[in-house]
């Protein structure tokens, strides 16, 4: 899997992309993630690569021209039209499912914006998608576009230790992951669960469920609508409904 950044700040993104699993990730192969400097490609003498908005207003626009230059030399690099998602709290809300959609892609490019936007007309001719990482304004599209990179390259085969790693935990499988605990035993008079010490593998297996859907009960009930139950689960349900 490849995936082109497009900003105006590639020392940014790097900073976070050499570092832990996403670094190591690129080192071994299993990912090929470059950071486009959009600055490289305009053809303004100053270098600049904005300007002010037509019909007034605050703040600064990014221009059509260095963006769909940088693009059109990503395209001609990697010998593909990669799908472009421009990161905006205008689209659509990240959730693991569509990560793991798009970690199923060969090619995608993420485009950062800044300053007040981009010109509408880069969005219409070659942005693919726009998608947010939540409903809250950040000064840039680079921290969404690196939590997007970061989620995707978790998902790729290889990265994590198992498949399991990622299967267990919490939104895949719509459920919040039951707590962990490791050495000491006793820390600051708090002691481990005694059923983690118990051997008992299907005791714990079965404490660990019970655990996380406890938790998705009291943090997040809206998930359970979506989750896969079973009988069993329904009635550990139900039963802490009526404690309650
Ligand atoms: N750019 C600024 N805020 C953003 C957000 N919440 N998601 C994606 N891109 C953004």
């Amino acid at each position: 899997m490849r995936i082109d950044i497009l900003t105006l700040f590639p020392e940014l993104c790097e900073a976070v992309l050499k570092e832990s699993i996403v670094g190591r990730s690129r080192e071994r192969g299993l990912v090929e993630i470059n950071s486009l400097n959009i600055r490289d490609h305009t053809t303004d003498k100053h270098r600049r690569v904005d300007d002010t908005p037509y019909g007034g207003g605050t703040g600064m626009i990014l221009q059509a021209q260095p963006i769909y230059d940088c693009f059109m030399a990503l395209c001609e690099d990697s010998g593909k039209r990669p799908h472009l998602i421009y990161m905006s709290p205008q689209g659509k809300v990240l959730t693991q499912e569509r990560i793991k959609a798009l970690a199923a892609m060969d090619n995608i490019a993420l485009l950062c914006g800044h300053y007040e936007g981009v010109d509408e007309r880069i969005l219409e001719e070659i942005v693919d998608e726009e998608v947010s990482i939540g409903d809250y304004v950040l000064t840039g599209g680079e921290l969404p576009a690196l939590v997007l990179a970061d989620s995707i390259t978790r998902m790729l085969p290889g990265v994590l230790a198992s498949d399991e790693a990622f299967e267990q935990e919490s939104h895949y499988s719509s459920l919040l992951e039951y707590p962990q605990y490791t050495r000491p035993y006793d820390w600051h008079g708090a002691e481990v669960p005694e059923v983690l010490l118990s051997g008992h593998h299907a005791n714990i297996v079965q404490w660990r469920r019970e655990q996380s859907l406890k938790r998705t009960q009291e943090r997040r009930p809206e998930m359970l609508k979506t989750a896969e139950l079973d009988k069993k689960d329904k009635e550990f349900l139900s039963k802490q409904e009526r404690k309650d």
